[in-house]
């Protein structure tokens, strides 16, 4: 058995146990001074404070801050080209959705996407993978949702899976053929949504390659009711609901997040007291994505309300080549205290244990307990208020994945 401890952790924080963390449970998290933890085998054994046992291989945090390794629930990984062209149009006042219904947005990157091979979107992929993992992301969610057609999709999911054993990096798939009705059925809508259930769902589930279904739930893409059968037909192909809601425009997005139970539903960036009301009864958690509203120009969620409301708030990149082309969770974090007014506990939370219960992964990682994964960040910074008050560096100094260094 191989054992690992890192010592001398000035500052240990990290929130506890293996449910989603709502009200004021979501700031209250575990700090502990002088710290040291026991990895075996990759796995958490033991954590404590003052003298620290035997083993193998030491790693000294030379007093500096330790948290778990960050999780990034919400990503679309897997795409070809980028959109730098846009920047431009969005300086001459073009808006989100204006750019897309001329052609530009999704669809050009399904364009793109579908000109590229597996093995070049794997490794333009596994680049995005290691800068992540450098600013300390050591489990990553990830959407197809630029193929859109069986091939494309089955493609994008498959690059997912290739990643996930090739990159340290965990990676956890969802199914995204709902992202937009593309050019080719703008006249037949309803032949897309059938295409999307009847034909990609079945093989989706047969190949065993994606754990989620998301729908982009948003005006001139999919309505509520198109996104509800979206959802209950990946229900039926055992495909757990995720929905992208109340970006732009509030169309009934949140309030269908509660009604069908969805794990989480993200963006919420004009999500009204209705839907608040409605995540918190069906018990979904808001994934909160502030780094797109900051590249949208857009206002930001509100955070406040939903933590008051009792509703866990998770926060992510959304790391994609039109609405956020950051990979950056620590620029999140910053965003999460200074536009959200989120404390840093509440943010830690919201990075760590909340993003990993929005996708399924809250036994197994997001807080350095013993029976967890041994995923942790060294920071080069004495305590948590410092990662949320510096921005623009890279922070991470260590990072550790299954009690092995994997950067630093
Ligand atoms: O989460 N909203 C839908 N999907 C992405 C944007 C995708 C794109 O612009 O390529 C988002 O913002
Ligand atoms: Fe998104």
């Amino acid at each position: 058995m191989s054992k690992v401890i890192v010592t001398n952790i000035g500052m240990l924080a990290t929130p506890q146990g293996s449910s989603p963390k709502k009200g004021p449970e979501q700031g209250n998290i575990q700090i502990l001074s002088d710290a040291w933890v026991l990895m075996e085998d990759g796995i958490i054994a033991q954590v404590g404070t003052g003298p620290a046992p035997a083993a193998d291989e030491v790693i000294d945090a030379g007093g500096r801050l330790v948290t778990p390794g960050l999780v990034d629930a919400h990503t679309h990984l897997i795409f070809g080209g980028w959109r730098q062209n846009e920047l431009g149009l969005k300086l001459h006042g073009k808006t989100y959705l204006e750019i897309q219904n001329a052609g530009g947005g999704i669809q050009s990157t399904t364009n793109a996407t579908r000109q590229s091979t597996e093995e070049e979107l794997t490794q333009k992929a596994a680049q995005a993978l290691d800068e992540m993992l450098h600013f300390g992301v050591t489990t990553c969610e990830a959407k197809s949702g630029y193929g859109l057609t069986t091939e494309h999709e089955l493609k994008a999911l498959q690059v997912i899976q290739n990643l996930n054993s090739r990159h340290p990096i965990d990676l956890v798939a969802t199914f995204m053929g709902a992202h937009l009705v593309p050019a080719e059925y703008k006249s037949n809508r309803a032949e897309y949504i059938r295409l999307v259930c009847e034909e990609m769902m079945p093989k989706v589930k047969e190949q065993g390659i994606a754990q989620y279904c998301d729908v982009f739930c948003e005006a001139d893409t999919f309505t509520a009711e198109e996104s509800r059968q979206v959802l209950e037909a990946g229900l039926k192909y055992g495909l757990r609901p995720k929905i992208h809601a109340d970006e732009i425009e509030a169309i009934g997005g949140s309030q269908l997040a509660g009604e069908i139970g969805a794990i989480s539903a993200e963006h919420l960036i004009v999500c009204p007291p209705e839907g608040i009301a409605s995540l918190a009864k069906g018990g979904v958690i808001a994934c909160l994505l502030p780094a797109t509203s900051f590249y949208l120009g857009a206002v930001f969620a509100p955070a406040r309300d939903m933590v008051t409301a009792g509703v866990p708030v998770a926060m992510a990149t959304d790391f994609n080549p039109g609405s956020c082309p950051c990979l950056n969770l620590q620029f999140v974090i910053n965003l999460g205290c200074l536009k959200y007014k989120l404390t840093p506990e509440e943010v830690l939370t919201a990075v760590t244990l909340n993003a990993a219960a929005a996708i399924d992964r809250s036994s197994q990682v997001g807080s350095v307990e013993p029976g967890k994964q041994g995923d942790l960040v060294i920071w080069d910074a004495p305590d948590l208020d410092y990662i949320c008050y510096r921005m623009g560096s890279n922070l991470a100094k260590t990072v550790i994945k299954k009690g092995a260094v994997v950067v630093g």
